[in-house]
């Protein structure tokens, strides 16, 4: 067995750049990263240290310009876009600081949606998106438009979202960034209890840093890379 098989997901030397006015702005430079399996790892950084393109590169969401990434000891380096979104709905969930729920859609077909993605949707799918939204405190709010919801039960569909189909791997930029500080210490109970005892592994970009500090292990993100 090679190093790469026994972690969730692996990055090598990952390398990021954006055209900038002048010349580009290298904003990753060399991350190594590995998570392991049910592992959680907490992220911070300054503001324009790279977070969201670090996340946005191991999710397959942008592509990096160097470097290698592994999920589940499959070199994705060089799949297509499309490749990628079709084996991200199985491997991760994804929670934004912006929520990103459809507006037009209620909390349970926001939850469900995710799901769609990823296949067809049976009783099973759909009794799980329920159990889900019981789960995360919305069992009285399953068919409320997303648009009418605070920003917490805002965020709790998104958690939901990201569970449903039972992914080894939640990623959050800043989950909390928009809510005030009850609001935002109530999602982030919620996030690390469920990663918790379902056994996701969770990658946590987070200002705070007593939040950080409920993760197995603290990284910063400085001068590109992951320290
Ligand atoms: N799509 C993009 N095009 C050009 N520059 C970008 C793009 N996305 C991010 N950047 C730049 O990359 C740097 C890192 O941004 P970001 O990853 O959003 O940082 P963080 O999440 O740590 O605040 C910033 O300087 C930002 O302006
Ligand atoms: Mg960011």
């Amino acid at each position: 067995m090679n190093t790469s098989t026994q972690h969730l997901l692996e990055a090598k030397a990952l390398g990021k750049e954006f055209p900038g006015a002048d010349q580009s702005i290298a904003v990753l430079t060399g991350v190594d990263f590995a998570l392991r399996p049910g592992e959680s790892v907490s992220i911070r950084g300054e503001s324009g240290s790279g977070k969201s393109t670090l996340l946005n590169v191991l999710s397959g969401l942008e592509r990096a310009d160097a470097g290698q990434l592994f999920w589940q000891g499959q070199d994705v380096s060089r799949y297509s876009l499309s490749k990628l979104a079709a084996a991200r709905t199985r491997f991760m969930g994804f929670v934004f600081q912006a929520y990103y729920l459809a507006p037009e859609l209620n909390a349970l077909e926001n939850v469900l949606l995710g799901a769609r993605i990823a296949g067809r949707v049976d009783a099973t799918v759909r009794a799980r998106a329920e159990a889900l939204l019981v789960r995360v405190g919305l069992k009285e709010r399953m068919k409320h438009a997303s648009t009418k919801m605070s920003g917490g039960e805002r965020q709790r569909v998104a958690v939901a979202r990201a569970l449903i189909n039972d992914p080894p791997l939640v990623l959050a930029d800043e989950p909390t960034g928009n809510l005030d500080e009850s609001t935002g210490l109530a999602v982030m109970d919620l996030l690390l209890e469920i990663a918790g005892e379902a056994q996701k592994s969770l990658v946590l970009v987070t200002h705070n840093p007593d939040f950080a500090a409920r993760t197995q292990r603290q990284l910063t993100l400085h001068w590109g890379q992951l320290a």
